[in-house]
Protein backbone atom coordinates (compact mmCIF):
# COMPACT_ATOMS: atom_id res chain seq x y z
CA UNK A 1 0.00 0.00 0.00
CA UNK A 2 1.31 3.19 -1.00
CA UNK A 3 0.89 6.88 1.16
CA UNK A 4 1.30 9.64 -0.71
CA UNK A 5 1.00 13.18 -0.17
CA UNK A 6 0.12 15.13 -3.38
CA UNK A 7 -2.09 15.56 -6.07
CA UNK A 8 0.46 14.78 -8.69
CA UNK A 9 1.45 11.01 -7.29
CA UNK A 10 -2.03 10.58 -6.88
CA UNK A 11 -3.22 11.21 -10.53
CA UNK A 12 0.19 9.32 -11.53
CA UNK A 13 -0.83 6.25 -10.08
CA UNK A 14 -4.88 5.85 -11.39
CA UNK A 15 -3.63 7.07 -14.60
CA UNK A 16 -1.17 4.02 -14.38
CA UNK A 17 -4.22 1.51 -12.81
CA UNK A 18 -6.48 3.06 -15.68
CA UNK A 19 -4.15 2.40 -18.55
CA UNK A 20 -3.82 -1.53 -17.32
CA UNK A 21 -7.52 -1.03 -17.72
CA UNK A 22 -8.83 -1.11 -14.04
CA UNK A 23 -11.37 0.30 -12.26
CA UNK A 24 -11.00 2.46 -9.35
CA UNK A 25 -12.95 3.15 -5.98
CA UNK A 26 -12.43 5.86 -3.64
CA UNK A 27 -13.37 6.22 -0.30
CA UNK A 28 -13.36 10.03 1.37
CA UNK A 29 -12.42 9.98 4.72
CA UNK A 30 -11.29 12.74 7.32
CA UNK A 31 -9.35 9.69 9.38
CA UNK A 32 -9.22 8.27 12.64
CA UNK A 33 -11.13 5.72 11.03
CA UNK A 34 -13.65 2.65 12.27
CA UNK A 35 -15.27 -0.05 11.64
CA UNK A 36 -18.12 2.13 9.38
CA UNK A 37 -14.89 3.50 7.53
CA UNK A 38 -13.82 -0.36 7.20
CA UNK A 39 -17.17 -1.53 5.55
CA UNK A 40 -16.91 1.25 3.02
CA UNK A 41 -13.37 0.05 2.04
CA UNK A 42 -14.50 -3.33 2.19
CA UNK A 43 -17.26 -2.48 -0.07
CA UNK A 44 -14.51 -0.85 -2.23
CA UNK A 45 -12.61 -3.78 -2.49
CA UNK A 46 -15.51 -6.39 -3.37
CA UNK A 47 -16.58 -3.79 -6.14
CA UNK A 48 -13.66 -2.33 -7.71
CA UNK A 49 -10.38 -3.39 -8.94
CA UNK A 50 -8.09 -0.50 -6.92
CA UNK A 51 -8.94 1.24 -3.96
CA UNK A 52 -7.85 4.84 -2.69
CA UNK A 53 -8.52 6.17 0.23
CA UNK A 54 -8.07 10.06 2.00
CA UNK A 55 -7.55 11.25 4.91
CA UNK A 56 -7.87 14.95 5.17
CA UNK A 57 -9.63 16.66 7.93
CA UNK A 58 -11.12 19.28 5.40
CA UNK A 59 -11.15 22.75 7.41
CA UNK A 60 -13.49 24.59 5.35
CA UNK A 61 -16.26 22.37 6.67
CA UNK A 62 -15.90 23.72 10.08
CA UNK A 63 -17.38 26.31 11.65
CA UNK A 64 -15.70 28.89 13.77
CA UNK A 65 -16.68 27.31 16.56
CA UNK A 66 -16.82 23.51 15.86
CA UNK A 67 -14.10 20.89 16.49
CA UNK A 68 -11.45 21.18 13.69
CA UNK A 69 -8.65 21.72 15.92
CA UNK A 70 -9.50 18.84 18.52
CA UNK A 71 -10.52 16.12 15.52
CA UNK A 72 -9.20 13.12 16.34
CA UNK A 73 -6.03 12.15 14.00
CA UNK A 74 -4.15 9.36 13.86
CA UNK A 75 -2.38 8.39 10.20
CA UNK A 76 -0.31 5.28 11.93
CA UNK A 77 -3.54 3.34 13.40
CA UNK A 78 -5.46 4.43 9.97
CA UNK A 79 -2.57 3.19 7.67
CA UNK A 80 -2.62 -0.28 9.42
CA UNK A 81 -6.26 -0.51 9.13
CA UNK A 82 -5.97 0.47 5.74
CA UNK A 83 -3.46 -2.33 4.72
CA UNK A 84 -4.96 -5.25 6.70
CA UNK A 85 -8.06 -4.15 4.46
CA UNK A 86 -6.59 -4.43 1.24
CA UNK A 87 -6.41 -0.71 0.03
CA UNK A 88 -4.29 0.01 -2.38
CA UNK A 89 -3.40 3.93 -2.04
CA UNK A 90 -3.70 6.57 0.65
CA UNK A 91 -3.86 10.04 -0.03
CA UNK A 92 -3.19 12.59 2.97
CA UNK A 93 -2.48 15.68 1.65
CA UNK A 94 -1.53 18.84 4.02
CA UNK A 95 -3.97 21.57 3.78
CA UNK A 96 -1.87 23.80 1.66
CA UNK A 97 -1.81 20.98 -0.74
CA UNK A 98 -5.71 21.08 -1.21
CA UNK A 99 -5.58 24.89 -0.72
CA UNK A 100 -2.49 26.75 -2.21
CA UNK A 101 -2.85 30.60 -1.83
CA UNK A 102 -5.40 32.31 -3.69
CA UNK A 103 -7.84 29.81 -3.73
CA UNK A 104 -11.12 31.02 -4.37
CA UNK A 105 -13.38 28.66 -5.99
CA UNK A 106 -16.32 26.70 -4.30
CA UNK A 107 -19.35 24.15 -5.10
CA UNK A 108 -22.19 25.02 -3.24
CA UNK A 109 -26.02 24.46 -3.31
CA UNK A 110 -29.37 25.78 -2.97
CA UNK A 111 -31.59 22.91 -2.28
CA UNK A 112 -31.13 20.23 0.67
CA UNK A 113 -28.47 21.82 2.77
CA UNK A 114 -31.35 24.37 4.52
CA UNK A 115 -32.95 21.64 6.81
CA UNK A 116 -31.24 19.01 9.55
CA UNK A 117 -27.40 19.57 9.79
CA UNK A 118 -27.54 22.59 7.75
CA UNK A 119 -29.52 24.29 9.79
CA UNK A 120 -26.90 24.50 12.49
CA UNK A 121 -24.11 24.17 10.08
CA UNK A 122 -24.61 26.64 7.48
CA UNK A 123 -21.14 26.53 6.04
CA UNK A 124 -21.14 22.74 6.36
CA UNK A 125 -22.17 21.67 2.96
CA UNK A 126 -20.21 24.02 0.78
CA UNK A 127 -16.86 23.39 2.48
CA UNK A 128 -17.99 19.05 2.09
CA UNK A 129 -19.38 20.08 -1.84
CA UNK A 130 -16.10 21.81 -2.97
CA UNK A 131 -13.84 19.53 -1.30
CA UNK A 132 -15.74 15.73 -2.30
CA UNK A 133 -15.31 17.96 -6.06
CA UNK A 134 -12.24 18.45 -5.82
CA UNK A 135 -11.19 14.99 -4.82
CA UNK A 136 -13.21 13.39 -7.21
CA UNK A 137 -11.22 15.44 -9.80
CA UNK A 138 -8.09 14.34 -8.33
CA UNK A 139 -8.62 10.70 -8.17
CA UNK A 140 -11.03 10.24 -10.93
CA UNK A 141 -12.65 7.09 -9.29
CA UNK A 142 -15.47 4.79 -11.28
CA UNK A 143 -17.30 4.46 -7.87
CA UNK A 144 -17.33 6.51 -4.15
CA UNK A 145 -18.51 4.98 -1.31
CA UNK A 146 -20.28 7.08 1.65
CA UNK A 147 -21.66 6.01 4.93
CA UNK A 148 -25.93 6.53 5.30
CA UNK A 149 -25.18 7.55 8.82
CA UNK A 150 -24.73 11.09 7.23
CA UNK A 151 -27.52 10.47 5.21
CA UNK A 152 -28.07 14.47 4.25
CA UNK A 153 -24.35 14.32 3.03
CA UNK A 154 -24.66 11.60 1.05
CA UNK A 155 -28.24 13.50 -0.64
CA UNK A 156 -26.27 16.53 -1.15
CA UNK A 157 -23.26 14.30 -2.82
CA UNK A 158 -25.61 12.45 -5.09
CA UNK A 159 -27.95 15.36 -5.80
CA UNK A 160 -24.30 17.22 -6.69
CA UNK A 161 -23.09 14.31 -9.27
CA UNK A 162 -26.56 14.61 -11.08
CA UNK A 163 -26.34 18.34 -11.36
CA UNK A 164 -22.91 19.03 -11.89
CA UNK A 165 -22.87 15.51 -14.42
CA UNK A 166 -19.73 13.70 -12.68
CA UNK A 167 -19.21 10.22 -14.11
CA UNK A 168 -19.14 8.15 -10.75
CA UNK A 169 -21.30 5.96 -9.63
CA UNK A 170 -22.16 7.13 -5.72
CA UNK A 171 -22.33 4.10 -3.24
CA UNK A 172 -24.05 4.09 -0.16
CA UNK A 173 -23.47 1.71 2.54
CA UNK A 174 -25.38 0.85 5.88
CA UNK A 175 -24.94 2.95 9.08
CA UNK A 176 -22.65 0.25 11.57
CA UNK A 177 -23.17 0.23 15.31
CA UNK A 178 -21.71 -0.59 18.57
CA UNK A 179 -22.60 -3.94 19.97
CA UNK A 180 -24.88 -1.57 22.36
CA UNK A 181 -26.29 0.29 19.20
CA UNK A 182 -24.48 3.37 19.40
CA UNK A 183 -23.51 4.51 15.32
CA UNK A 184 -19.91 4.52 15.02
CA UNK A 185 -18.34 8.03 14.86
CA UNK A 186 -14.39 9.63 15.28
CA UNK A 187 -16.91 11.90 17.38
CA UNK A 188 -17.62 8.87 19.90
CA UNK A 189 -14.37 9.27 21.38
CA UNK A 190 -15.05 12.78 23.05
CA UNK A 191 -17.29 11.54 25.30
CA UNK A 192 -16.52 10.10 28.81
CA UNK A 193 -17.49 7.33 30.37
CA UNK A 194 -21.03 9.16 31.79
CA UNK A 195 -21.72 10.79 28.23
CA UNK A 196 -21.07 7.47 26.57
CA UNK A 197 -23.89 5.68 28.41
CA UNK A 198 -26.49 8.55 27.77
CA UNK A 199 -25.24 8.62 24.22
CA UNK A 200 -27.65 5.51 23.58
CA UNK A 201 -30.50 7.39 23.60
CA UNK A 202 -30.12 7.90 19.82
CA UNK A 203 -29.99 4.68 18.96
CA UNK A 204 -32.40 3.83 21.34
CA UNK A 205 -34.88 6.89 20.02
CA UNK A 206 -33.87 5.06 16.39
CA UNK A 207 -35.08 1.95 17.78
CA UNK A 208 -38.60 3.44 18.89
CA UNK A 209 -39.36 5.22 15.88
CA UNK A 210 -38.88 2.07 13.59
CA UNK A 211 -41.19 0.57 16.23
CA UNK A 212 -43.71 3.10 15.90
CA UNK A 213 -43.66 3.27 11.77
CA UNK A 214 -44.05 -0.56 11.76
CA UNK A 215 -47.31 0.02 14.51
CA UNK A 216 -48.85 2.10 11.50
CA UNK A 217 -47.89 5.55 12.80
CA UNK A 218 -48.34 7.79 9.57
CA UNK A 219 -48.15 11.28 10.65
CA UNK A 220 -44.55 12.22 11.07
CA UNK A 221 -45.75 15.24 13.85
CA UNK A 222 -47.02 12.31 16.05
CA UNK A 223 -43.44 10.39 15.21
CA UNK A 224 -41.64 13.33 15.87
CA UNK A 225 -43.18 14.06 19.41
CA UNK A 226 -43.00 10.77 20.68
CA UNK A 227 -39.25 9.96 19.41
CA UNK A 228 -38.26 14.30 20.98
CA UNK A 229 -40.10 12.99 23.97
CA UNK A 230 -38.13 9.57 24.35
CA UNK A 231 -34.72 12.00 24.19
CA UNK A 232 -36.27 14.15 26.51
CA UNK A 233 -35.96 11.92 29.42
CA UNK A 234 -31.84 11.64 29.12
CA UNK A 235 -30.61 14.71 31.02
CA UNK A 236 -27.35 15.10 28.72
CA UNK A 237 -29.57 15.04 25.79
CA UNK A 238 -30.06 18.22 24.13
CA UNK A 239 -31.45 18.04 20.97
CA UNK A 240 -30.61 20.01 17.56
CA UNK A 241 -33.24 18.35 15.51
CA UNK A 242 -35.44 15.68 14.53
CA UNK A 243 -37.21 15.38 11.42
CA UNK A 244 -38.56 13.46 8.67
CA UNK A 245 -37.54 14.82 5.37
CA UNK A 246 -37.95 13.62 1.82
CA UNK A 247 -35.44 11.05 0.81
CA UNK A 248 -34.22 13.22 -2.26
CA UNK A 249 -34.80 16.78 -1.28
CA UNK A 250 -34.40 16.96 2.34
CA UNK A 251 -37.76 19.05 2.56
CA UNK A 252 -40.04 18.17 5.87
CA UNK A 253 -43.05 16.33 5.06
CA UNK A 254 -46.15 15.89 6.72
CA UNK A 255 -47.32 12.09 6.09
CA UNK A 256 -45.03 9.25 5.89
CA UNK A 257 -45.08 7.64 2.45
CA UNK A 258 -42.38 5.78 0.27
CA UNK A 259 -39.06 6.13 1.50
CA UNK A 260 -38.48 8.82 4.80
CA UNK A 261 -35.02 9.62 6.08
CA UNK A 262 -35.85 10.17 9.82
CA UNK A 263 -32.98 12.05 10.96
CA UNK A 264 -31.60 13.51 14.53
CA UNK A 265 -28.93 15.65 16.13
CA UNK A 266 -28.84 15.21 19.67
CA UNK A 267 -26.04 17.21 21.63
CA UNK A 268 -24.54 14.69 24.82
CA UNK A 269 -22.51 17.37 26.63
CA UNK A 270 -20.61 19.16 23.99
CA UNK A 271 -20.86 16.50 21.41
CA UNK A 272 -23.12 17.15 18.57
CA UNK A 273 -23.82 13.12 17.18
CA UNK A 274 -26.17 12.08 14.47
CA UNK A 275 -28.44 9.10 13.56
CA UNK A 276 -31.33 8.34 11.40
CA UNK A 277 -33.52 5.66 9.70
CA UNK A 278 -34.98 5.14 6.67
CA UNK A 279 -38.99 4.57 7.22
CA UNK A 280 -39.82 2.46 3.99
CA UNK A 281 -44.13 3.21 4.18
O1 LIG B 1 -17.82 12.27 5.81
C1 LIG B 1 -16.68 12.77 5.93
O2 LIG B 1 -15.80 12.22 6.59
C2 LIG B 1 -16.37 14.08 5.22
O3 LIG B 1 -17.46 14.94 5.25
C3 LIG B 1 -15.82 13.90 3.81
C4 LIG B 1 -16.86 13.27 2.87
C5 LIG B 1 -14.59 13.04 3.82
C6 LIG B 1 -15.46 15.26 3.22
O4 LIG B 1 -14.47 15.89 3.96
Amino acid sequence: MKIVSTINEVRAQVKEWKKQGLSVGFVPTMGYLHEGHASLMKRAKGECDKVVVSIFVNPMQFGVNEDLDSYPRDLQADSKLCDSLGVDLIFHPEVEEMYENGFCSFVDMNGLTKELCGKSRPIHFRGVCTVVSKLFNIVTPDKAFFGQKDAQQLAVIRRMVKDLNMDIEIVGCPIIREEDGLAKSSRNTYLNEEERKAALVLSQTIRLGEQLVKAGVRESEELLKVMKENLEKEPLAKIDYVEAVSMDTIEKIEKLEGSVLVAMAVYIGKTRLIDNFIAEV
